[in-house]
């Protein structure tokens, strides 16, 4: 990709009830962090209904979906946004393929999950979703912004 929003390109990682309950957080951390991305802003909580709905609109028709949402709702979430290039599609290929019995091995899925009903984390599957599910997810006075020179300096 290329364009002006290459360098600030933000996506949205979320930590699914099983990866808390797996003692998974801090390790996706580490993968992002060792990759190199900027972490920007991080939260756990119980996701709200009103925000699981809109997340998952287009999936309202399908059969699995209240049993999705009742795994959603099942315990706490950490939601992350992470920044860097190509930031999206790097955190796809880092989670794997959306049925972990299809994900390949070294990535999050492949290596924690065998269901895709139970896949332990969730990420972005494009730029635009990513800017529609941050806003979701977070108030813009929860991002940091590591360009601020005053935040630099704090860190
Ligand atoms: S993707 O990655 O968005 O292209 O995948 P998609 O197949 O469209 O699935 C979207 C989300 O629905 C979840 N999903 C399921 N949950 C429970 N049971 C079944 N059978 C099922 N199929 C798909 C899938 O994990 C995706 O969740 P997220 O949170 O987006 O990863």
């Amino acid at each position: 990709s290329g364009g002006s929003s290459w360098t600030r390109e933000q996506t949205l990682v979320v930590v699914k009830p099983d990866g808390v309950q797996w003692r998974l957080v801090g390790y996706v951390i580490q993968r992002f962090e060792r990759r190199g991305f900027k972490l920007v802003g991080m939260k756990m909580l119980q996701a709200p209904e009103r925000v699981l709905a809109e997340h998952y609109h287009d999936l309202q028709r399908k059969p699995f979906y209240p049993a999705l949402i009742s795994y959603m709702t099942s315990g706490p979430v950490v939601a992350m946004v992470w920044e860097g290039p190509n930031v999206v599609c790097s955190s796809r290929a880092m989670v794997g393929h959306t049925n972990s019995a299809e994900a390949a091995p070294d990535t999050i899925r492949g290596d924690f999950s065998i269901h895709i009903s139970r896949n332990i984390i969730h990420a972005s599957d494009s730029v635009e979703g990513a800017q529609k599910e941050i806003q979701l997810w977070f108030q813009s006075s929860e991002l940091v912004n590591w360009a601020d020179k005053g935040h630099q300096r704090s860190i």
